[in-house]
């Protein structure tokens, strides 16, 4: 029967079919062991020549790294093999002999992995960091279903930007020019009108001019919105979703933790209350480190990572002066100057995981705001629309899916957090 690695425990003493890839080989004397690979998991098989006919034994010898093959043999626990199973095996069969595979196991710099994205997959590291990120995904989207919010997807071709317009892809739509999203926010908010809360989950697109260990051009995005929620409580909603989604990384995904080295104590920590600063607050601490920061500037990297020194879990940093956030932001109704805009810095210098706030919902001070931004009016009509017909106060929030998962696994660069990154000047594989 074919049994995949990740199951191999439940059949403990019967025969079982593999089907995969060589890992890696090494011999000893009469034995030959090889580490097979087949998505779910890595298993040794030991294959003696005393026990199979030449043929096997030869088979064995030949077959190199990476090569596609189907093993038989029959289970076996040993405390001692990776995993605590082995195979020990009776038929080998290879498929196709992969010729000089470019990755070997020794450590290969960036330069020359980036370009072999397709073939760099394979490795242990990379497969551990995929089967977490796959985890982190459903663990959000379990958090808003078990809550009642409803899945709606938003569009990627968008007339309008939502997230200023110095970071748009164009796209030539029949002659038209629409843009790629920068978010599927404006369309939550369209959607709360009918469902009342809602989450959407995409690639989301910004033609990001620089070069950095947290931006990528293409990301994906999970954006919850709820109508009639305010500041405090969209912040409530980010702390209850990022408590959820650490343990269940915890519980599920030890095992590749383990191989990512990721030192589990630090998100053992990950608890409920996480801190709430003001910007004003935040600056204070910024100043300590940077003494030339400015009141009313944004923060870079290294302002986020002096904020996030403080602390070992996230933190929230809220009412950011206007200037420096989108639009669509309400103002505080007791100082204009600051908006209701909140973003959590995560821990360990990992930077800003999530943004968001509590929305505009008066029609005129909207239209106002998209006048002083020099937005198209057309292009937001039915954006206006919404706060003419049954306007409420409703915040949202979206969480960069890379920059989670990049901490999580205590990975420094985003560019390893999904399946083929797409960043300034590279598309390719
Ligand atoms: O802070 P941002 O720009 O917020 C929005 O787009 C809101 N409209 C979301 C909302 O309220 N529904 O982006 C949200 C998050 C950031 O905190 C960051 O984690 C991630 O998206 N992000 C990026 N991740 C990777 N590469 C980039 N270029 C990113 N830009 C933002
Ligand atoms: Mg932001």
């Amino acid at each position: 029967m074919h049994v995949y690695i990740e199951d191999i425990g439940k059949h403990d003493g019967e025969e079982v079919i593999l089907k995969g890839w060589l890992y890696n080989k090494r011999s000893s004397g009469k034995i030959r062991f090889l580490l097979v690979r087949d998505g779910t998991g890595i298993v040794q098989s030991v294959i003696a020549q005393d026990e199979v006919n030449d043929e096997i034994f030869d088979a064995a010898d030949r077959i190199t790294q990476e090569s596609s093959l189907v093993l038989e043999g029959t289970v076996r626990k040993d405390e001692r093999a990776p995993g605590g199973y082995e195979i020990v095996a009776k038929d080998l069969q290879i498929l196709q002999t992969a010729q000089d595979f470019p990755i070997t196991p020794k450590e290969h710099s960036i330069e020359y992995l980036q370009p072999l994205r397709h073939l760099w997959l394979r490795s242990k590291k990379q497969n551990a960091i995929m089967r977490v990120r796959h985890e982190l995904i459903k663990a959000c989207r379990d958090f808003f279903d078990n809550q009642g919010f409803i899945n709606t997807d938003t569009p990627i071709l968008t007339p309008a930007s939502v997230e200023g317009t110095t970071t748009l892809f164009p796209v030539d739509y029949y002659g038209d020019t629409v843009y790629l999203a920068q978010s599927g926010q404006l369309y939550n908010e369209a959607t709360i009108g009918a469902l009342g809360k809602v989450y959407c989950f995409g690639p989301t697109f910004r033609a990001e001019k620089s070069k950095t260990r947290r931006h990528l051009t293409e990301f994906w995005m999970l954006e919850p919105e709820v109508a009639f929620l305010d500041l405090n409580g969209v912040m409530d909603l980010a702390e209850d979703m990022t408590v959820f989604i650490v343990e269940r990384i915890l519980k599920k995904r030890k095992t590749e933790l383990e191989t990512l080295e990721r030192d589990i104590k630090k998100l053992e920590k990950i608890k409920k209350p996480f801190p709430r600063i003001t910007y004003k607050e935040a600056v204070t601490i910024i100043q300590k480190k940077h003494k030339d920061f400015k009141d009313g500037d944004d923060f870079g990297a290294p302002h986020e990572t002096a904020i996030s020194e403080n602390y070992e879990k996230p933190v929230f940093v809220h009412h950011y002066p206007v200037g420096i956030k989108a639009f669509y932001m309400k103002r505080d109704p007791d100082d204009d100057s600051l908006s209701l805009s909140v973003d959590m810095i995560g821990p360990e210098g990992i930077g800003e995981l999530i943004g968001g706030g509590q929305r505009e919902d008066d029609y005129d001070i909207l239209l106002k705001r998209i006048r002083e931004n020099k937005l198209s009016e057309d292009a937001y009509k039915w954006y206006l629309d919404l706060r003419k017909y049954g306007t409420c106060p409703h915040s949202g929030f979206g969480l960069g899916i890379e920059r989670a998962i990049a901490w999580v696994c205590g990975i420094k660069h985003v560019r390893e957090t999904i399946p083929f990154p797409r960043m300034l000047e590279k598309v390719y594989p």
